[in-house]
């Protein structure tokens, strides 16, 4: 028996600075998805936020294949409620996989429109995309679930705009330096900085102070970074663990989209123990976050064996050579096997959530 042909609406592009990485990975479900099992209708939004009709998606995509430019075009958007063309093409899917990452997509607001639209997605839904996007609410969610991680201290507001002597105070007391300041709501290591003195630590605050009104001062963790995909809704299951090894002082921006810098070492090279300790709290961080389909869960294992989660991303990268992809070809999954799983765990997802309707 064969399962029914779907229609699988692909959403990215956005207003994030992933865009670009974003149009890679549809790219890659575009070309990879099961041609037996889906037919894909994809569907761009630009950087200024214009959703675009499957035609003009691929008009666009065809100018990102010829080499002539790398994302979706920069129109301003008016709003979802200024492209009803879009939608009535939406209405006629089975399933969407949204691939916009950071603000706008991963943070639950897309995941929130897919529910109005009774419609089936593949990935978390919106509570646990909305606290995946926002540090803060993360580091309380860990706390809560006794989910070992970095001290830290989060300031808002006022006193992320213009910290004061008895800020830097708290810093020192319950951190010191070297600490890492971040906006609670980014990604892609924008606006994260690390500061070894009290003067760095204010110009690395207001640095991170310019994308969000909350800003978390962290515990400076060493040791290896290591990466764990999660794949499942009711049971997740762990994949092998990776290693990103910067070849900067940490895993920023420029390392991990535009010099490539940054080796990723699948699996990575810790003890089985440790792997399996790692792999266990990945799932506990999973469920913590009532995360459903995929997230990966990024961690450093510190030089005395200790592990500290960093955060879970709820939309991880999905190029093919991504690491959330690459990581379940180490267990025997293929990009095209994984595409397929994940729109079935959004399928069983979708009917759970229904039977309690
Ligand atoms: N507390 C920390 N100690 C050491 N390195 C850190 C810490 N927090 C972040 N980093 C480094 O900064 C990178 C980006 O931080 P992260 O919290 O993952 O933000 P983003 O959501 O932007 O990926 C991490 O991949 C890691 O290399
Ligand atoms: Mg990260």
């Amino acid at each position: 028996m064969t399962a029914p042909r779907r229609r699988l609406g692909v959403i990215f592009g956005g207003r994030s600075t992933e865009h670009e990485v974003s149009v890679v990975s549809a790219r890659g479900v575009m070309r990879e998805a099961d041609p037996e099992r889906f037919e894909v209708v994809p569907v761009g939004i630009t950087r200024g936020g214009a959703w675009l009709t499957p035609d003009e998606t691929r008009a666009r995509l065809d100018r990102v294949e010829a080499g002539e430019r790398r994302d979706l075009g920069d129109e301003p958007g008016g709003g979802i409620f200024a492209y009803p063309r879009v939608m009535e093409t939406l209405r006629d899917v089975d399933v969407v996989f949204p691939i916009v990452h950071g603000t706008f997509g991963e943070d639950g607001t897309l995941q929130g429109l897919l529910e109005m639209a009774d419609l089936p997605y593949v990935g978390p839904g919106v509570a646990a995309s909305a606290v995946g996007m926002d540090k803060a609410l993360m580091r309380a969610v860990f706390a809560a679930h006794d989910i070992p991680q970095a001290r830290y201290l989060v300031l808002r507001d006022e006193e992320a705009r213009a910290p004061g002597a008895e800020t830097f105070r708290a810093i020192e007391r319950a951190i010191g330096y070297p600490c890492f300041v971040k906006p609670a709501n980014g990604g892609s290591s924008v606006g994260v900085g690390k500061a070894r003195s009290r003067e760095d630590a204010g110009t690395a605050i207001a640095a991170a102070a310019q994308y969000d009104r909350k800003v978390l001062v962290e515990e400076a963790l060493t040791g290896q970074e290591v990466e764990c995909a999660v794949l499942g809704n009711f049971a997740p299951e762990p994949s092998p663990l990776g290693e990103i090894r910067p070849s900067t002082e940490f895993y920023d921006y420029q390392a991990k989209y535009l010099d490539d810098s940054a080796a990723l070492i699948v699996p990575a090279e810790v003890d089985a123990a440790t792997a399996e300790r790692v792999r266990a709290l990945a799932v506990r961080a999973f469920q913590a976050l009532d995360c459903a389909g995929l997230s990966r869960v990024d961690f450093f294992v510190e030089p005395d064996g200790g592990v500290k989660c960093i955060e879970v991303n709820t939309l991880p990268g999905f190029t093919p050579i991504s690491m959330y992809p690459r990581l379940w070809q180490e267990a025997g999954v293929s990009y095209r096997d994984l595409i397929t799983r994940l729109v079935d765990l959004a399928f069983e997802r979708f009917e759970e959530v229904r039977s309690h309707a």
